[in-house]
């Protein structure tokens, strides 16, 4: 009677155990989707096409790319030169875009097309069957090669003639529009004239007004897709602005101070230079910790729980027992 009783017990403390570890999976999978929504995968290809390295907080191979070598006029090298906007651009028009001249020029090719491009060819591309040198397939895991597909069909913008191949201002932008939704949805952090926040652009330290005078095109990409290294940012896409609607707050940007001499803001390291900054990754590395510690404390309360039923189950089985012995 005992053992039968003893190996129930042990049934169902198995079985317990077993129902808690597919709950903590189920768990785990419901967290997963909720972090990355399928209308988020479009944001998700367009920061890895910004930094793939720094989305997916790995580091990638020594060296350069080694289609780098194919040119000689842009002389950065190591991480950049795996980043794919390094080569292909911000206004993602490589050779034939801002890229045309100057210290980025590469000679490569641009992947903004007019016409529809197919997931197929798009992943070919990206996997190496094109050219077995640009294959990312290492490096990205299937879903991430999905997210810059989805990216490469539905989020690429051609602005190049609403912006002033000289001056590189907004031309015919509306200033009131640009000014209400920054003032609505990024002063609050940037500062109404741009100025809380700083970040290292072409090796200075810059605010807002400086970007959108000198790179407007990566201030148009970020402002519509965010970066890695501000998850928290309010960003075009997911407020539902439109093309037009991005370059009006460029164009507002264009009026703010340029503030080389603004105080410093909090600042996360420059792309692809997390190795050379130093205290640089800190950002990284305490939303990484921050990450850790919340799944911890998810895993403990499924836990404690497991343990409050597993504890209560004993005690039947104790009291059963007892209960039978009388
Ligand atoms: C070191 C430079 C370099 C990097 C980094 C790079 N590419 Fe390319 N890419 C090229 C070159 C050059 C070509 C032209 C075809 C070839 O020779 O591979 C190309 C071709 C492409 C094409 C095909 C375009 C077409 O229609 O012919 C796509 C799409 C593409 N790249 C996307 C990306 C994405 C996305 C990334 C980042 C994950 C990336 N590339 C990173 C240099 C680069
Ligand atoms: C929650 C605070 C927050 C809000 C709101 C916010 N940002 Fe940001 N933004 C940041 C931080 C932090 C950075 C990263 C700075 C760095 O790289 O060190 C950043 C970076 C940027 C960059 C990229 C700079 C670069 O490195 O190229 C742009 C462009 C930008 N923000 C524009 C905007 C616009 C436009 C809005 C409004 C739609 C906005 N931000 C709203 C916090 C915010």
């Amino acid at each position: 009677m005992k053992r039968r009783l003893l190996s129930g017990s042990f049934a169902i403390l198995i079985l317990v155990l077993g129902l808690g570890i597919g709950f903590n999976r189920i768990q785990s999978a419901a967290a997963f989707s909720a972090l990355f929504q399928p209308e988020d995968l479009l944001v998700r290809g367009a920061q890895l096409y910004d930094d793939w390295a720094a989305v997916t907080k790995s580091q990638p191979p020594a060296g350069n790319h080694p289609i780098w070598a194919r040119q000689s006029t842009n002389t950065r090298s190591g991480p950049d030169t795996w980043q794919c906007v390094s080569c292909h651009g911000w206004d993602y028009q490589g050779k034939d875009g801002a890229y045309r001249s100057g210290s980025n020029y590469t000679g490569f090719p641009g992947v903004y097309r007019p016409e529809a491009q197919s997931e197929t060819s798009l992943r070919a591309a990206l996997t190496g069957d094109l050219d077995p040198e640009h294959d990312f397939s290492a490096f990205l895991e299937n879903d991430d090669i999905s997210a810059l597909v989805k990216f490469l069909q539905e989020g690429l913008i051609d602005d190049n003639e609403f912006i002033d191949p000289v001056s590189l201002k907004v031309l015919d932008g509306d200033l009131q529009n640009g000014k209400q939704r920054y003032d609505s949805s990024c002063a609050s952090c940037h500062g109404a004239d741009g100025q809380s926040i700083s970040f290292r652009f072409e090796g200075q330290t810059v605010v807002l007004g400086t970007l959108a005078e000198q790179d407007p095109w990566r201030f148009l990409h970020r402002t519509r897709f965010g970066t890695a290294r501000a998850p928290d940012m309010t960003i075009g896409y997911q407020l539902g602005w439109t093309a037009q609607d991005g370059r009006d707050v460029l164009l507002y940007a264009q009026t703010f101070p340029t503030g080389r001499e603004a105080p410093l803001g909090p600042s996360l390291p420059d792309e692809g230079g997390l190795a050379d900054q130093p205290g640089g990754p800190a950002g990284n590395f305490l939303t990484g910790i921050l990450t850790a510690l919340a799944a911890m404390a998810t895993s403990l309360g499924f836990a404690i729980i497991l343990g409050g039923v597993l504890i209560g189950v004993l005690l039947l089985v104790v009291w059963l027992m007892r209960g039978r012995k009388q």
